[in-house]
């Protein structure tokens, strides 16, 4: 039995520490594994695209919260995928979510602009009370997001595939009456072949006038061009923490949109200590014959 890691080596040696305390009987490789049969774990953003030489793989653990970066269609059928649950991806998404929708229903995009021409000009302030918030995504990031924008009084619901419950939550699983209700979207959905493109022209034109939105999920999940289209047509503004493509070209017009702030994929980032008691976690709950926390639905794709 052994683990091989394959993701930045600074953050491997985190993980290797942790895993001498925690796992002393476990064999630990960074970058190369002397015996790939050996290995039951791999921990990696991307894994190698041909997994032959690991025929004893059990788990592939990701070092972020998405998985859309395996082609779960190419591993081996008996392969376990396993997601990041870190504490602190949600706490560093409530921020980023809570600064976006603050700044997007406090006008800051109009109001950094007029800062730069130096005009003093009062916009009217909306009450929040008045201002409905829709998540799309209610998996652990969007119901933390939605549990930390209670106390401002926005009106809260959320979108998902199946149907949820969650106090306060207006949860609902028909898109359409969904967006005519919500006034700053905000999206935190997986990435998988059905929300590829979902931030498309027809989803912003169900979405009332002057609405705003925050993209904290996967760069993909916009159809290109469709941003601007919508801004155009009526959208306030955009707050983009993913883009399509990823990263944004320097040369790319959202950049200097005054409409539109954006920031380079940082909503959260996995603390490797963290990171690392995650996966010795699973590692536990596998070898016990328990899925290990984080295991995702492989045919779901998240
Ligand atoms: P999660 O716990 O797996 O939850 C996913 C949610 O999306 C679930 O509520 C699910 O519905 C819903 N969903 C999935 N496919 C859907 C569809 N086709 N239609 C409607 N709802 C659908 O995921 P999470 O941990 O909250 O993370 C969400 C995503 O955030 C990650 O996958 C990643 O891409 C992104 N992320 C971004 C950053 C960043 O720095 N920007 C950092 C971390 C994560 P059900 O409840 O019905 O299953
Ligand atoms: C970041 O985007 C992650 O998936 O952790």
């Amino acid at each position: 039995m052994a683990v091989l890691f394959l993701s930045e080596p600074a953050r491997g040696a985190v993980f290797e520490r942790a895993f001498a305390d925690a796992l002393p009987d476990l064999p630990f490789h960074l970058g190369h594994a002397p015996d790939p049969a050996a290995v039951d774990y791999m921990v990696a953003w991307t894994p190698p695209a041909d997994l032959s030489a690991y025929p004893n793989l059990r788990l592939i653990f990701s070092v972020g919260a998405g998985v859309d970066q395996f082609d779960l269609t190419a591993l081996p059928p008996q392969v376990g995928v396993v997601r990041m649950l870190e504490p602190g991806i949600a706490r560093q998404m409530v921020q980023m979510a809570v600064m976006a929708v603050l700044a997007l229903h406090r006008d800051l995009p109009a109001y950094l602009d007029q800062a730069r021409q130096g005009r003093w000009q009062a916009r009217a302030n909306r009450p929040a009370e008045a201002t409905r918030i829709g998540v799309m995504g209610l998996g652990q990031l969007g119901q933390a997001v939605l549990d930390a924008l209670a106390p401002f009084g926005f009106a809260r619901a959320g979108w998902s595939r199946s149907p949820r419950s969650l106090p306060g939550v207006d949860c609902m699983t028909d898109l359409d009456a969904f967006l005519a209700r919500t006034d700053i979207l905000i999206c935190l959905l997986p990435l998988t072949e059905q929300t590829r493109g979902i931030l498309n022209d027809d989803l912003f034109a169900r979405l009332p006038d002057g609405a705003h939105l925050v993209h904290l999920g996967r760069g993909a999940q916009l159809e290109p061009g469709a941003l601007e289209r919508a801004l155009d047509a009526g959208l306030a503004s955009a707050w983009l923490d993913v883009t399509n493509p990823e990263p944004l070209p320097a040369d790319h017009p959202l950049w200097r949109d005054p409409r539109v702030i954006v920031t380079p994929h940082v909503a959260s980032q996995t603390d490797a200590a963290d990171g690392a008691a995650h996966v010795i976690a699973g590692i536990r709950a596998d070898r016990a014959g328990r899925d290990a926390p984080g295991l995702i639905d492989r045919g779901r794709g998240y």
